[in-house]
């Protein structure tokens, strides 16, 4: 049994390759792939194979799953310009004649009109229509994604948001990592939808104050409409695509896009998830 992870270079893909290897996984059943495998040296050390993978150069990705049995599928970071990538990752799979496909979706992303959705709705159909047995993690927001705020509430700073009062059932990336590691090392996993989170939503108003106990004083928020949120994250030097992004955003929390706790998570890797404020905390 070979397993291969494409975004090992990145936090969750080598957050798989750490879990599947706590779960006895042998370093010589596995392949860490990415495009910068020179971070990868530890990795290389203890046995696992490291081989580059671009999913912009098919001809590296039929290298990298040469004899996969499995491929934990971590989708690319260019959203909205993935799609393409994603059908050539597949379409290696295939070639590759890999019999077990684990994509990182995103939450709801068969009907959420989140953002980040549309290339993982067309990349689940994608994989749907390839017919290797596959299981789909939609992933809930990190609550790593909340670091930067604790850094503004630290330096002093207001956090500004449209989310109003939509909530969010984040998890830490090891937490989503380990439910890839359980799919990957149990049966029974393949055909399965897993809408995955934390084990509670929180609010911005939960954030901030979870922000103010880390940093021991009361931190500000406020709550902007979409249209001022836009004009301040202009102002603050995004570029309009960005901005009309973050705004797209959190205009869908606020309407509940993150808000479902499902227990899917706890509920695979056997344990509470971590809860934001200690996720925060180590950050
Ligand atoms: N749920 C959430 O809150 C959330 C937030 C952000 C992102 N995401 C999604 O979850 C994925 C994993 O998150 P993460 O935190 O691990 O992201 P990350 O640390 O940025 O890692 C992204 C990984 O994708 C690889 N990658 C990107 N484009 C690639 C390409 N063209 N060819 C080959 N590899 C490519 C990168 O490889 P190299 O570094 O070697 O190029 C890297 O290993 C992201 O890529 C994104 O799709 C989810």
């Amino acid at each position: 049994m070979t397993t291969v992870v494409t975004g090992a270079t990145g936090h969750v893909g080598r957050l798989a390759l750490e879990a599947l290897l706590a779960r006895g996984v042998a370093p010589a059943e596995l392949v860490a792939t990415g495009r910068r495998v020179d971070t990868l040296g530890d990795l290389a050390a203890l046995g696992v194979a490291v081989r580059r993978a671009d999913y912009d150069d098919p001809a590296t990705l039929d290298d990298a799953f040469a004899g996969a049995t499995q491929l934990l599928f971590v989708s690319g970071s260019e959203v909205g310009a993935r799609l393409q990538q994603h059908r050539a990752v597949v379409d290696a799979a295939v070639r590759a004649g890999v019999r077990h496909l684990v994509y990182t979706s995103g939450p709801r992303a068969d009907i959420s009109t989140l953002p980040v959705n549309a290339d993982h709705k067309a990349t689940e159909e994608y994989i749907a229509a390839s017919g290797i047995p596959a299981t789909i993690l939609r992933n809930n927001w990190y609550s790593e994604n909340y670091l930067p705020d604790l850094a503004t509430a630290r330096a002093g700073g207001e956090i500004v948001s449209a989310t109003g009062t939509g909530r969010i059932a984040s998890a830490s990336r090891a937490d989503y990592a380990e439910g890839a590691a359980v799919v990957l090392t149990e049966h029974g996993h393949e055909h399965k939808v897993y809408e995955l989170g934390g084990d509670s939503a929180w609010d911005y108003d939960e954030l901030v104050a979870t922000l103010s106990q880390l940093v021991g004083h009361q931190v500000t928020r406020r709550d902007a409409a979409p249209q001022e949120r836009h004009a301040q994250l202009l102002a603050g030097g995004l570029p309009e695509e960005v901005a009309a992004f973050v705004v797209g955003i959190e205009t869908a929390i606020a309407h509940g896009a993150l808000a479902d706790v499902t227990g899917d998570l706890s509920r695979l890797i056997g344990r509470p998830t971590v809860p934001l404020a200690t996720t925060l905390a180590a950050g």
